[in-house]
């Protein structure tokens, strides 16, 4: 039986085994990163923007909210289908009150670019507990750089910040991380800046921003080899239609469901398969889980497949490296899986993790250990003993989008009862989530 209960502070989910075996075919929300992309580009554009499956969850709602307070007119969103009316690179208004990025790091990172970069005009912005708590440095010194001007708590580095925008200079940018929200943040930035801006990252992160904003006008050369990407500025935007496809971090729940739960078998419909994203399919089929990728296609830019996804004998690895941008939401996922291969699997460069929306590296360690799993933090990573039996216990969410699905995962494959405390946080990236889980455990209900 699955149940989301409503408490009076939250929602509890809880999950009794029954020995489920999914199976079905099913398709997910959109991919939260081109939503965000496709909702700010459409904002400063010239001209009208169709998007197209568009992720109706909290985060792209905060992109949204803060977008049309500075002026843009964006539809409704209580359809996949949304419209927005751009108001051009120097149209954006300075708003009537502070800009509230809810819990969304992308939100908040991309924006600081465009507002840093809009001369004259004053913007405070903040966020919820857990990104107020969250590094902003990483894009507040680049743009400080360029001559942005910044004020934020803790000497810069947190939101409450508060912004005044400035005519800035072309920087090339050596960014110690692979971060596309940095890249992002400062290619949105070059965007209104005189002559070219470079960002040169150490690995190469997701590239949502760079092909969308191509496909919006703008000029940029990219260099493979140095995982390298100039903009030139002030080139004007135009509206597009956008077609977002199914986000893989979302079809990741369900990849390692269905490889993990026995008798299983299902389709997850028009999956992105962009590969700077891709990374969970390489560690799980290197897990020696069974995916078939089928009806490969691309839809405005992106590539897209159906992923088909058969129960296996999952075989522990070693993940680090350069993979690690390629996977990096997908790790607390992932952990649940190496709780059921044999072997110890090991990941590594991932601090990252650290600073999340959680901090997911001790976070999955406590919560999968207070089910038996067998979890070593490392300071980069996590150590997971495979071929455990979990049982049912009762956890949180730390209001943790992913960290409540990668747990509603293991439940579903633990022994007893599994409660998970402020579960609606899956809303964040997935607010059909628990429809759908119910979905799959349907016929065996
Ligand atoms: C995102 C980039 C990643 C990712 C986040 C979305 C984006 O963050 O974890 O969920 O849309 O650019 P970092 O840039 O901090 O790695």
């Amino acid at each position: 039986m699955i149940n989301l209960i409503q408490t009076s502070q939250d929602h509890q989910l809880i999950i009794e085994n029954k020995a489920y075996s999914l199976q079905g075919k099913i398709s997910i929300p959109g991919d939260k990163s081109i939503s965000h992309r496709a909702l700010m580009l459409g904002a400063i554009a010239s001209g009208k923007t169709i998007i197209k499956g568009l992720l109706l969850g909290e985060d792209p709602r905060s992109t949204a909210q803060c977008f049309q307070a500075m002026g843009a007119k964006i539809s409704q969103l209580n359809s996949e289908e949304v419209i927005v009316t751009g108001i051009g690179e120097e149209g954006l208004q300075e708003p009537l009150n502070i800009l509230d990025a809810g819990n969304s790091g992308t939100t908040m990172r991309l924006m600081l670019g465009l507002l840093a970069s809009q001369p004259n005009k004053f913007f405070a912005v903040t966020g919820d507990d857990s990104l107020r708590s969250r590094p902003m440095s990483r894009v507040v010194q680049p743009l400080q750089q360029m001559g942005a001007i910044i004020y934020g708590r803790n000497t810069n580095k947190n939101a409450p910040l508060a912004v005044i925008g400035q005519n800035l200079k072309g920087i090339h940018y050596h960014s110690p991380i692979a971060s596309a929200q940095v890249k992002s943040c400062i290619l949105l930035a070059g965007l209104m800046t005189e002559g070219k801006t470079t960002v040169t990252e150490p690995a190469l992160s997701r590239d949502h921003s760079e092909r969308m904003l191509r496909a919006f006008g703008a000029t940029l050369e990219i260099d493979v080899d140095t995982h390298s990407v100039t903009i030139e500025g002030k080139t004007k935007l135009y509206g597009q239609t956008v077609i977002v496809p199914g986000d893989i971090s979302s079809a990741a729940f369900w990849l390692v469901a269905g490889a993990i739960t026995p008798n299983s078998e299902l389709t997850i419909e028009n999956v992105g398969i962009n590969p700077t994203r891709t990374g969970i399919l390489e560690a799980l089929m290197m897990m020696g889980a069974d995916i078939t990728l089928e009806n490969k296609r691309e839809t405005a830019g992106e590539p897209v497949a159906d992923l088909k996804v058969k129960s296996s004998k999952l075989k522990a690895c070693t993940i680090e490296g350069a993979i690690i941008p390629r996977l990096i939401d997908e790790i607390p996922i992932l952990a649940v899986a190496a709780c059921f291969a044999e072997g110890t699997t090991i990941i590594k460069d991932a601090e990252e993790l650290r600073v999340k929306e959680s901090d997911r590296l001790a976070v999955m360690a406590t919560e999968l250990n207070k089910m038996g799993a067998n979890i070593t933090e490392l300071p980069d990573g996590l150590e997971i003993m495979g071929s455990v039996t979990l049982k049912g216990s009762e956890m949180d969410s730390y209001t943790d989008h992913r960290i409540a699905m990668s747990l509603a995962i293991a439940g579903l494959n633990a022994k007893g009862k599994t409660t998970i405390n402020r579960a609606q946080a899956a809303s964040i990236s997935y607010p059909t989530f628990v429809k759908t889980l119910k979905y799959l455990t349907s016929h065996r209900d």
